[in-house]
């Protein structure tokens, strides 16, 4: 019984030498694979040795049983050392012979997000939209009768120094100053019925760029056309749209002013908190910023649109919504809108 237990002994003892020399000269991960299927798959020598343990006399057993756990150990230990040595090896020979590594974390996919002027368009159309106003988009390349003669601006009327025009080679053929001309599309499709849209869209005017002003900016027109329409209506609708986009906090000023295509005409002021630190530089020191400029639609646009004023009245509003943005992100330059410089639009 003795020497069938130290048999079985020295049988551990060859079985990890004879191993660990063969696991030494396993040249690469197939090797390696074969070589634990030998020792520990289903039929290996190291799971038969173990298997082994319940055979052994009862005086021997917890010898044999230490030794074989040890060895079952050991040669784990090795193995997974060896396949790790391997697996590295392989990789850095495939990194020489082909260097592009697949197991690198990929490039990550910037994600895009919305324009700040998109963002804030689409502010300005879903206030409005829950009033009942739907949005109308006419041209950008205009006749010069619609964009001033439609709108109470014969020809040298002095009222055009206010819009410094494009002008394109095909006389009379301007690039809009302003989204009014679109009041004159509208009314001419809409006719007889009751109008309430929103005119958003680029205007061009040729001037100097400055923080203040640029070649192109967006504007939103308003107009609203009806048989009872009042300056009560249009000062309940811009102090809505107002407190809706500000903070329901906020005053609304009216001032009276002058356009050709209103009688009367109005600007239109927010207060501006006085705890922001920008309110006085912004403000002037007058605590009032201008937001719009609106009015009572001229009877004389009310005609060339189609509708009879001694019938219908309306009243019709426009705003830069760049200004807008720039009131409410403390944006100091207007250029940053349109420059595509991502540290900036990042920002929103
Ligand atoms: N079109 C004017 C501008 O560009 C803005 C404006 C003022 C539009 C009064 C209106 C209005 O509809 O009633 O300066």
């Amino acid at each position: 019984m003795v020497g069938l237990a130290r048999k079985t002994m020295s049988d551990l003892a060859s079985l990890e030498q004879r191993a660990l020399a063969e696991l030494a000269v396993c040249a690469d991960e197939p090797a390696l694979r074969a070589w634990n299927t030998k020792y520990f798959g289903d039929k290996g020598e190291v799971v038969a040795a173990l298997k082994a343990i319940g055979a052994i006399p009862k005086e021997e057993r917890k010898t044999y049983g230490q030794e074989a756990n040890r060895v079952k150990e050991a040669l784990t230990k090795a193995f997974e050392g060896t396949l790790a040595g391997a697996k590295e090896r392989a990789l850095n020979a495939s990194l020489t012979a082909n260097p592009l590594d697949v197991t690198l974390p990929g490039r990550p996919v910037q994600r895009g997000r919305l324009h700040i002027a998109t963002q804030i368009m689409r502010q300005i159309y879903s206030i409005f939209a829950d009033m009942g106003f739907q949005v109308y988009r006419t041209r950008e390349v205009e006749s010069d009768e619609m964009n001033f003669e439609l709108l109470n601006m014969p020809p040298h009327h002095p009222a055009r120094d206010m819009w410094d025009t494009f002008h394109t080679t095909t006389p009379g053929v301007i690039l809009r100053t302003h989204t009014s001309p679109g009041q004159i599309h509208v009314m001419r499709e809409f006719h007889p019925n009751p109008i309430r849209v929103i005119l958003p869209g680029m205007c061009y005017r040729y001037e100097a760029i400055t923080t203040r002003s640029e070649i192109q900016f967006q504007q939103v027109e308003g107009l609203v056309i009806g048989q009872h329409v009042t300056m009560a209506d249009l000062k309940g609708t811009i102090t809505a749209f107002a407190r809706r986009l500000f903070g329901q906090e906020r005053q609304v000023r009216f001032r009276s002013s002058y356009f050709p295509f209103t009688e009367p005409s109005i600007e239109v002021d927010i207060d501006w908190p006085r705890d922001d630190p920008n309110a006085d530089r912004l403000t002037k020191g007058t605590g009032w910023l201008e937001i719009m400029g609106a009015g009572m639609v001229h009877p004389v646009v009310l005609r060339n649109g189609g509708y009879d004023p001694a019938e219908y009245s309306g009243f019709a509003f426009g705003m830069g919504p760049q200004r807008i943005t720039m009131l409410k992100h403390a944006i100091d330059d207007i250029r940053q809108f349109w420059g595509n410089d991502l540290r900036f639009l990042r920002q929103f």
